[in-house]
């Protein structure tokens, strides 16, 4: 950054002419200690609460100013694609000093002042730094208390999709919403984007008079006529867990405490879907202690959304692929509530901590879905789960399979796959056999509890576990938290549901007719553990042969639709690229992406396939998958 200079940026078609200032001290390596790498984990033990993990991933310099509140008055513009408006930054001004740092990616600055009392003051945009985005390096006293930000974002703003009617439910109104997590919050709203920092936040949304705005935080179950919306989230939360979504909705309730937002066509399915959700809520209060965020409801959104689901605090963002119309796919909403605690409360430090999250969100998951479906159910999910892991351990490069990242001038998104989901999973379960699973329970709830409302990394966890539970630290947990690959004590998991499973793949393998074969009773998981006992190439006749019995093609359960159709190309069996194509152009979510493109273009007719449905269906993509995929396809 040069001093003094003038910024021209065209955004939007707007010119806006930017002061800049001042020396930037963001771009300056003041990391104390990226701790990624194997450590002798004793030695955090003495002091737990120590930071021995700094955030790669922020230019806010969170030792010298802090932000403690975030309070919003903004318009969402369809017509521009655009969010406009004003963003109040209270601050805890610890260092004293002189300058304040946000995150900032492809916003326009158009002022910033000081205070109550808005006396305009300095700023200066940094330069952009890979997946990072642009510090915004703002001129304030010691005993500034309030900043005002005057910005507005990119039509193209990471976080951001912005559909148009023909891409929802209803086909009349627009809809946009949000992705935050990992680090594009600061696409959509100047901030101090890491997880270690967190802020209560209120917002006014203004909309177009027709749409409703919902939020990470209260929110209304109507629409009123003037299309302005407040919101409050009263529980400080960091900057990847603030959310927006705006469109035709409409809210559903299901029991007293959740609800369902939708678009009006959908509603009644995803009250049918989700109608055991106060069930969930209660059984994980049993298991780890009051849920402190008031209500939890959900919204399905279009089926772009680019995840199976987004904890976003009071309103879990939710993808329409879990409503299969049987209740069979919703251990993703218990993985969603779940976070309520591992990840909202108690939130990983830094995005190399992320099996913090996830890890300790699959085990409560499973914890929930044993509660209320039982242990044989629970088994099944671990086994896929176990499944999953395994071919993603084989397919990462070794580094990248420990559970504590490295993932510095990396973007955080490469972090997040089936280690940290599965592994982590894998190392609590393993702790929990090797010290009871009660006596684990109650160690967790009361994790949660000395901890809630702040961040923790890998080691403050280690030193934590250590001292309240001495058995576990006979085990290898360096080897499992600093190591690459699995651990010789994987735990086994005992799926005996899917006995029976493979025991009538072996007869269809041998001959028997799939007309012939008994699958009464199948749940979702059975089948998807049946699937993928194929191998990526299966005899066409052996295709058709599946199909002519259990209509798969047409299956309209998003999981094993995405498992059948992966053998489609390698197989050559094309009375299935239709639903193929169609699937890729109507899903946006990466999870069922990758595999499916990956498995066409394995071939050479199918590469052209892929570049060919690739063309049309990208526009419907958000940023998260067409980033991931554009590596891929071309
Ligand atoms: N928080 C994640 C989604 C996420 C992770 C978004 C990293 C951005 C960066 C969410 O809780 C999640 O794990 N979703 C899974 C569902 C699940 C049941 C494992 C998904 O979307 O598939
Ligand atoms: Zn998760």
């Amino acid at each position: 950054m040069k001093n003094k200079l003038l910024y021209l940026l065209s955004i939007g078609g707007l010119l806006l002419t930017l002061a800049s200032c001042g020396g930037n001290k963001a771009n300056q390596d003041t990391e104390k200690n990226d701790s990624t790498q194997a450590t002798d984990s004793s030695q955090t033990s003495k002091n737990m609460n120590t930071t021995t993990s700094k955030d790669v991933h922020t230019f806010a310099q969170a030792d010298q100013a802090v932000m403690t509140d975030l309070a919003l008055d903004i318009k969402v513009d369809f017509d521009t694609k655009q969010i406009k408006g004003k963003a109040t930054i209270t601050i805890d001004n610890l260092g004293k000093t002189n300058k304040l740092y946000l995150d900032t990616k492809e916003l326009g600055i158009e002022k910033v002042t000081l205070g109550d009392d808005e006396k305009e003051t300095k700023f200066a945009l940094g330069e952009t730094k890979a997946h990072m985005g642009v510090p915004l390096e703002i001129d304030i006293t010691p005993d500034t208390k309030k900043v005002n930000v005057y910005y507005q974002t990119s039509p193209k703003a990471e976080a951001l999709q912005w559909l148009n009617p023909q891409q929802t439910a209803g086909k009349k109104q627009p809809f946009l919403f949000t992705q935050s997590q990992a680090i594009l919050a600061r696409s959509w709203v100047p901030c101090q984007d890491s997880p270690g920092i967190r802020f209560t936040y209120s917002a006014k949304v203004t909309v177009p008079k027709n749409l409703m705005a919902v939020m990470s935080a209260e929110n209304p179950v109507e629409k009123n006529t003037e299309g302005v919306y407040n919101f409050k989230m009263p529980q400080p939360i960091p900057a990847y867990l603030l959310a927006l979504s705006v469109g035709d909705l409409a809210f559903g309730k299901i029991g007293e405490r959740t609800g369902v937002y939708a678009e009006p066509s959908m509603l009644e399915k995803c009250t049918y879907e989700f109608a055991n959700m106060e069930k969930m809520l209660e059984a994980a209060e049993k298991i780890y202690g009051k849920y402190e965020w008031g209500r939890y409801d959900v919204i399905v959104l279009p089926p772009s959304f680019p995840f199976g689901g987004m904890e976003n605090p009071r309103l879990t963002f939710a993808t329409p692929t879990i409503l299969a119309g049987d209740r069979s796919l919703t251990s993703l909403i218990a993985h969603e509530l779940a976070h309520s605690w591992s990840g909202n409360l108690v939130t990983n430090k830094t995005w190399n901590d992320f099996w913090l999250n996830e890890g300790f969100t699959v085990f409560f998951e499973r914890r929930i879905m044993e509660a209320i479906r039982g242990e044989s159910y629970s088994e099944m999910l671990a086994k896929l789960g176990q499944q999953d892991l395994q071919g993603t351990v084989k397919s990462l490069d070794e580094k990248d399979t420990h559970l504590k990242l490295a993932l510095k001038d990396r973007n955080p998104d490469d972090g997040m796959n089936d280690v940290a989901y599965e592994k982590g999973y894998f190392f609590l379960r393993l702790i929990a056999e090797t010290v009871g699973k009660e006596k684990f329970d109650n160690f967790l709830k009361n994790y949660f509890a000395k901890y809630k409302f702040q961040s923790m990394d890998t080691e403050g966890f280690l030193a934590h576990l250590k001292q309240e539970l001495p058995e576990a630290a006979k085990l290898n947990l360096d080897e499992w938290v600093y190591k690459p690959g699995l651990p010789a004590n994987l735990p086994k998991v005992s799926a005996t549901r899917f006995e029976n499973v493979d025991k009538v793949y072996a007869e269809w393998d041998g001959g028997k007719k799939a007309g012939e074969l008994n699958t009464k009773d199948w749940s979702t998981h059975e089948w998807l553990h049946f699937l993928r006992k194929l191998p990526a190439k299966v005899d066409k006749a052996k295709m058709e042969d599946l199909d002519a019995a259990f209509k798969l093609t047409d299956s309209g359960n998003s999981e094993i639709a995405a498992e059948w159709l992966s053998r489609a190309v390698p197989s050559e069996y094309d009375k299935a690229y239709p639903a193929l194509e169609k699937f890729l152009v109507n899903v946006g979510r990466r999870k069922f992406l990758v595999p499916l493109y990956k498995s066409m273009i394995t071939t050479e007719a199918g590469k052209k396939m892929a570049k060919e449905v690739y063309a049309k269906a990208r526009p419907n993509y958000h940023s998260v998958s067409y980033n991931t995929l554009d590596k891929m396809i071309n």
